[in-house]
């Protein structure tokens, strides 16, 4: 698979802030004993990973623009190119020494999603695609899960946390949803829930309150590999709510009509 110039200075930009992370995470179990935790140590590796992506970027293409997760959004000259990038997705798993995270880099150019790379650095899965020429894991192409019956069907979500969302309306979806599915997964990074998606390994996916950099990537990943995508209520407008639902065309419809379902409190 012959990937374009642009995609290649993503895809070294994510490997070089890998290899930066997967040494940060070495020290993080090293630090999981001590009382104050790793916590600080953690954002630095975060910060660190962020300043590789954005040299690597900005070095390449000087007059894109660029929405990042750790230091804010810079306008670019050229008004036609941003980046969104997240440069550790799954904070809390890499807090806690679990290998689930990942740096999510998305191009956007006339206000469309046409390039994404997401990767995880200690699985050393490479995620890519761009608009119009497929998705890949590493080298091989992806297409979205074949099932079509829920109860064979794995879906994946994103819990709020202490602070975050609306707890109540989550319990209620899962309640509609957990009795359909074989099962339901908080792997603990949106980027990857949305490569996982384009995979095949899970069905269905969907979070509210996500932000650019977690999601661009993994929108055109899920696209490209031939699923479905929208907000909760089954239009375009992911990036500006936060919102998604994503899943080969059975599990994205079915998915949708649960989640309505679960809207209208019931009394029991
Ligand atoms: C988080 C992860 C998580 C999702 C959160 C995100 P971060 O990103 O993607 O799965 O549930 O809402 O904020 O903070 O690890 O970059
Ligand atoms: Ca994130
Ligand atoms: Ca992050």
């Amino acid at each position: 698979m012959a990937r374009t110039a642009l995609l290649n200075v993503m895809v070294q930009a994510a490997i070089k802030a890998g290899r930066s992370l997967v040494r940060d995470f070495g020290e993080v179990e090293n630090l999981q004993v001590s009382r104050k935790g790793p916590g600080d140590f953690v954002s630095a590796a975060d910060r660190r990973a962020e300043e590789i992506v954005r040299g690597e970027l900005t070095k390449a293409r000087p007059t894109f623009g660029l929405v990042m997760e750790e230091s804010g959004e810079i306008e670019g000259t050229d008004g036609q190119h941003r980046w969104h990038i997240d440069p550790l997705d799954g904070t809390t798993n890499f807090l806690h020494g679990i290998p689930i995270f990942a740096t999510s880099i998305a191009l956007e150019r006339n206000g469309e999603i046409v390039a994404g790379v997401i990767y995880n650095p200690v699985m050393d899965e490479l995620y890519t695609a761009e608009r119009g020429r497929g998705a890949f894991m590493n080298d091989r192409r992806l297409r979205v899960a074949g099932r079509r019956e829920l109860p064979e069907m794995l879906f994946g979500t994103g819990l709020p946390f202490i602070g975050k969302g609306d707890h109540g309306r989550t319990l209620r979806e899962l309640r509609y949803i957990m009795p359909e599915v074989s099962g339901i997964r908080r792997a603990g990074a949106a980027a990857l829930d949305l490569a996982w998606v384009a995979s095949g390994r899970l069905d269905a996916y969907w979070e509210r309150d996500l932000n650019s950099w977690d999601i661009a990537a993994g929108i055109l990943m899920v696209r490209e590999a031939g699923g479905f995508v929208s907000d909760l209520q089954g239009k375009n407008k992911m990036l500006e709510s936060g919102d998604i639902v994503v899943g080969n065309e059975d599990a994205h419809k079915q998915l949708l009509r649960l989640l309505k379902q679960a809207e209208v409190p019931n009394q029991d």
